[in-house]
C-alpha cells in the first residue's frame, strides 16, 4: 500500500449495510495489518445527531462474536473504535460536507509525513436515490487536497438503478462528477474466494481448456438459494424483486467468468473487456424461458403491498450467442425462503457417445463448484464399481476446502473489495459498460413483470420453488444426476 494519510468515509454509518459488512470488514483489515493506526483515519458520517461514541457502541456488537472474543479481540476492537470519528450532517447540504473535509484534512495535516498524500475513499453505504446529491458534494467540498496529492475514490453499492434507463441515468449523473476509474460499483460476489478462482480455474488447467465448450458442455446452472424470506427488508425488497437483487447482478457477474473468453492478459481492463462482450452477446429473454415465484406469506410483512407481483424466485434461461456457447442454455436461478442456503455452478457435460457400459442413466459428468456454505469444487465421474463385478458407479473427485485447506481463513468478500479500492485495482468491480449491458438483458423481462404481464407462481417456503423451474429445466435439457 502507498505511504502517506488514508482517510475511509463510510457514509450512511448507522445503517445496516456499514454495521453488518463495512465496518466489520475494515476492522478485519485493521487487524491483518492492511490499515496501520498511524496513518488510517476513519469517519462515520450519516444524518443522525450521534457522538463518536454512540457510533462506537453500535458498530461494536458487530466486530466479534461476544461469544468467542480473546483478550486480544477486545484489544483490538477497542484500539479499532478509537481510529473512528463521527460527523452528523444531511446528504444534501453543504454544511456537513464541509464539516466533513474540515476534520479530514485536519487529520491529514497533523499526522502526515513528508513524502505523504491525501487518499480518500468514500463508501456510499446508502441508498442509490441520494448518490447522486452525496457525489455532488463529495466533489464540491471534500476532494483530496491538490497540494498533497494522493486521490479520490467512490465506491458504491447496488441497486444501480431498476432499469436501463435509470441506471443510465444514474451512470450520467455520477459520471460528470467522477472518472470511471474513481468508482468502485461493487457487487460483493467478486469478492467471494471461489468466484475469484474462476479464471484460475479455467485458464490455468489443461483440463479444462479443450472442453468449455459447445462440443463437450450440455448446460450450465447458476444457482442461489436462501432458506429464509425477506425478513425485514421487505419493503425494499418489493420494489426490486429477486432478478434485480440476485440474478442481474450477482448470477450474471458469475456467467462472464464462466462464459468469457481468456483476456490478453490479468489487467482489469482486459478482463472487464472480455466480460462485457459475453453479457453484449447475450440474446433477449423468451417469454417461455423463465419461471418467476412468489413463497405464500411473502404479503403478510407489513411493508409489502398485499397484491404485489414481486417474485421471490426465479428460473432464467440466457442463450450466448457466440461461437463457444451456441445451443448451451446457461440456466440461471435464485430464490428466497427455499429449502436450503447455497450458491453453486453447474457445469453438465454431454453424454459420453456410444455408452458401451449403459452407464447413461447414472448420469452425466459434472463440474461443480460451491461458492457457498462450505467453499468445495467437485466433479461428478462414472467410475467401476469397486468389487469382483464390472459395474459402474457415479463418485466424485472432491476439493472441498474445508478439509484441503484446514486452518486457513478465507477473506470476507468485503475485505477483499475494501482492500482493492484502496489498493486501486477495478478487477472485481462493474465497469459502466458491463452494467449497462446487464441492465440491457433483463429490462424488457422486468417492465413486463413491473406492468403485471407475467405473474410468480406460488410456491411454499421451504420448498423447492414452483415445480414449474424444474420442468423448464428437464426442457432445455438438464439431467439430474444421482449421487453427491
Ligand atoms: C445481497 C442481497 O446482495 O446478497 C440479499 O440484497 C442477499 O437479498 C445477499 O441475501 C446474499 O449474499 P450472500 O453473500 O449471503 O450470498
Amino acid at each position: 500500500l502507498e505511504n502517506g494519510s488514508l482517510s475511509i468515509i463510510v457514509l450512511g454509518a448507522s445503517g445496516d449495510l456499514a454495521k453488518k459488512k463495512t465496518f466489520p470488514a475494515l476492522f478485519n483489515l485493521y487487524r491483518q495489518g492492511f490499515l496501520l493506526p498511524e496513518e488510517v483515519h476513519i469517519f462515520g458520517y450519516a444524518r443522525t445527531k450521534i457522538s463518536d461514541d454512540e457510533l462506537r457502541n453500535r458498530i461494536h456488537g458487530y466486530l466479534v462474536s461476544d461469544k468467542g472474543a480473546s483478550p486480544k479481540d477486545v484489544e483490538d476492537v477497542t484500539n479499532f473504535l478509537q481510529l473512528i470519528k463521527y460527523v452528523s450532517g444531511s446528504y444534501d447540504g453543504e454544511e456537513g460536507f464541509r464539516l466533513l473535509d474540515k476534520e479530514i484534512s485536519d487529520n491529514e495535516i497533523s499526522k502526515n509525513s513528508a513524502e505523504g498524500s491525501s487518499r480518500r475513499l468514500f463508501y456510499l453505504a446508502l441508498p442509490p436515490s441520494v448518490y447522486p446529491s452525496v457525489c455532488r458534494m463529495i466533489r464540491h467540498y471534500c476532494m483530496n487536497r491538490s497540494d498533497l496529492g494522493g486521490w479520490t475514490r467512490i465506491v458504491v453499492e447496488k441497486p444501480f438503478g431498476k432499469d436501463l434507463d435509470s441506471a443510465e441515468q444514474l451512470s450520467n449523473q455520477i459520471g460528470e462528477l467522477f472518472e470511471e476509474s474513481q468508482i468502485y460499483r461493487i457487487d460483493h460476489y467478486l469478492g467471494k474466494e471461489l468466484v475469484q478462482n474462476l479464471l484460475v480455474l479455467r485458464f490455468a488447467n489443461r483440463f479444462f481448456l479443450p472442453l468449455w465448450n459447445r462440443d463437450n458442455i450440455e448446460n450450465v446452472q447458476i444457482v442461489f438459494r436462501e432458506d429464509f424470506g425477506t425478513e425485514g427488508r421487505g419493503g425494499y425488497f418489493d420494489e426490486y424483486g429477486i432478478i434485480r437483487d440476485i440474478i442481474q447482478n450477482h448470477l450474471l457477474q458469475v456467467l462472464c467468468l464462466v462464459a468469457m473468453e481468456k483476456p490478453i492478459s490479468l489487467k482489469p481492463e482486459h478482463i472487464r473487456d472480455e466480460k462485457v462482450k459475453v453479457l453484449q452477446s447475450v440474446m433477449p429473454i423468451k417469454d417461455d424461458e423463465v419461471v418467476l415465484g412468489q413463497y405464500d406469506g411473502y404479503t403478510d410483512d407489513p411493508t409489502v403491498p398485499d397484491h404485489s407481483n414481486t417474485p421471490t424466485f426465479s428460473t432464467v434461461i440466457l442463450r450466448i450467442h457466440n461461437e463457444r456457447w451456441e445451443g448451451v442454455p446457461f440456466i440461471l436461478k435464485a430464490g428466497k425462503a427455499l429449502n436450503s442456503r447455497k450458491a453453486e455452478i453447474r457445469v453438465q457435460f454431454k453424454d459420453v457417445p456410444g455408452d458401451i457400459f449403459k452407464c447413461k442413466k447414472q448420469g452425466r459428468n459434472e463440474f461443480v463448484i460451491r461458492l457457498q456454505p462450505s467453499e468445495a469444487m467437485y466433479m461428478k465421474l462414472t467410475v467401476k464399481q469397486p468389487g469382483l463385478e464390472m459395474s459402474t458407479v457415479q463418485s466424485e473427485l472432491d476439493l472441498s476446502y474445508g478439509q484441503r485447506y484446514q486452518g486457513v481463513t478465507i477473506p470476507e468478500a468485503y475485505e477483499r473489495l475494501i482492500l482493492d479500492t484502496i489498493r486501486g485495482d477495478q478487477q472485481h468491480f462493474v465497469r459502466r459498460d458491463e452494467l449497462k449491458a446487464a441492465w440491457e438483458i433483463f429490462t424488457p423481462l422486468l417492465h413486463r413483470i413491473d406492468n403485471g404481464e407475467v405473474k410468480p407462481l406460488p410456491y411454499q417456503p421451504g420448498s423447492r420453488g414452483p415445480a414449474e423451474a424444474d420442468a423448464l429445466l428437464e426442457k432445455v435439457g438438464y439431467v439430474q444426476t444421482h449421487g453427491y
